[in-house]
């Protein structure tokens, strides 16, 4: 009886969970291909830009340094980047060997970084710039064929309508009670703008459910909209929970999945089997910091994207714009250093599924069919044990210079031998041929 009870509490969970996101969803042919496409793209450009760029100091610096809704609004009126040339970002992105661009089109502080008609505080109406930047780098991509996300918060600290409140920006001054089906409405109507107005959309990239967790989002409703207007678009949502349905694939907040160092990750048992993407940062901020000097070596930036690929995952880098529309040089330069070892190792990364041998922490596995990438990261030594390894090997040899690599089938597991010389200081990959 006691275990009947369990049981039926359980489905009703079931079913309650499944009601708040998309019902009965069945991915569309288009929307199969494009998951198909995004996990096999592996790289790609994230942006987070606003006006919150001018104030140097990231993009929460509404709720962190507690700017009134009044005091705020002057932003708009000094953001004039008229350095920005979406080619050049493309171009950029595209030199790093990445295959898509994920761009803020509003974040929390609520500004609309494109044409809006459903809110008049958008860059259009409310900067002496005047232009819609979005416009602008759809086009560009469109030209370069680099694919396009849109990221759009769910949190606003500006809208009234973002009502009842969550946990965060309760300290802005100026903010007045509103209506939250009205607001569902708001997002839905920008929504439609952005999946109307810019051609083919990627994906969205939600984030801010964790603001208010027990929110009606309505995501039933949005997801199926989004589908209703482009089958293929990809939705994710930065909940940092088991997907729902009508998501198309999951995302790790600077974790990798399954990890959870920062609070913001997944535990293992909710990571899921549709496309995964790692999103972080190329120093330490998303939005532009000035006082950061925290940007990654080469080494760790690399890292990052074969890690991700060992987990069968994309990495999502990001930057943050200055205000005038630049990126910063050290980004640049990173960026094209990471494009310059692609350019060299791409064909370990691109298109593979996570390999056979489980990452850890010295080294990660990436595969094509019967061909495996062994990348080995850290631990130095000339013989390495990959424990529990037992699939018959037909050769092996160093992805670089297709020198034969020595391997042995040992009770601890395979051993690799590798000279010291041959090794290189980022990654030394063996690629391994199955039988
Ligand atoms: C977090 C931050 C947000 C940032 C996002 C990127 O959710 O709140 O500012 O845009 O991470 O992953």
């Amino acid at each position: 009886m006691k275990r009947i009870r369990i049981l039926l509490l359980t489905l009703l969970l079931f079913i309650t969970a499944e009601n708040i996101a998309q019902t009965n969803y069945e991915p569309t042919q288009s929307n199969l291909e494009a998951r198909q496409w995004f996990e096999d793209a592996k790289f790609g450009l994230f942006i987070h830009w606003g006006v919150y760029s001018i104030l140097g100091d990231g993009e929460w610096v509404m709720n962190n340094q507690n700017i009134s809704i009044d005091a705020y609004k002057k932003l708009p009126s000094f953001f004039n980047p008229i350095e920005f040339n979406a080619e050049e970002w493309v171009k950029i992105a595209k030199n790093a060997g990445m295959t898509y661009i994920t761009i803020t089109t509003r974040h929390h502080d609520g500004f609309s970084m494109f044409d809006s008609k459903a809110s008049d505080y958008n860059i259009v109406e409310k900067t002496p710039y005047g232009k819609d930047v979005i416009k602008d780098l759809a086009k560009a991509c469109e030209k370069e064929g680099i694919k396009l996300f849109f990221y759009y918060s769910l949190l606003d600290w500006h809208n009234d309508d973002y009502f009842p409140r969550g946990k965060t920006g309760n300290d802005i001054e100026g903010r007045k009670e509103g209506d939250w089906d009205a607001y569902i409405n708001f997002m839905k109507a920008q929504l439609t703008e952005l999946l109307t107005n810019y051609g083919d959309v990627a994906g969205i990239w939600f984030d801010g459910d964790w603001d208010k967790k027990d929110e009606n989002w309505h995501y039933d409703e949005i997801y199926k909209l989004i589908h209703e207007l482009q089958p293929q678009c990809l939705i994710g949502n930065n909940h940092h929970d088991a997907l729902k349905q009508g998501e198309d694939f999951q995302m790790f907040e600077r974790d990798l999945p399954g990890e959870n160092k920062t609070g913001f990750g997944t535990s293992e048992s909710n990571v899921g089997r549709l496309p995964k993407e790692v999103c972080a940062t190329i120093n330490g901020s998303w939005g532009f910091d000035l006082q950061d000097k925290k940007h990654k070596s080469k080494k760790e930036l690399i890292h990052y994207l074969v890690r991700a690929s060992g987990f069968g995952s994309n990495l999502l880098l990001n930057v943050g714009p200055m205000p005038n529309g630049k990126i910063q040089d050290e980004h640049i330069q990173s960026l094209a250093e990471i494009g310059d070892w692609l350019k060299i190792n791409g064909e370990t990364i691109y298109g593979t599924k996570a390999g056979i041998i489980a990452p850890s922490k010295d080294w990660v596995s990436t595969q094509k069919g019967n061909v495996l990438y062994v990348h080995l990261l850290e631990n130095r030594t000339t013989a390495f044990v990959i424990p529990e390894f037992n699939a018959s090997i037909k050769s092996a040899k160093l992805f670089a210079t297709k020198k034969k690599v020595k391997t042995k089938q040992t009770k601890d597991g395979l051993l690799i031998e590798i000279p010291e010389s041959d090794q290189n200081d980022i990654d030394t990959i063996v690629e391994i041929t199955l039988k």
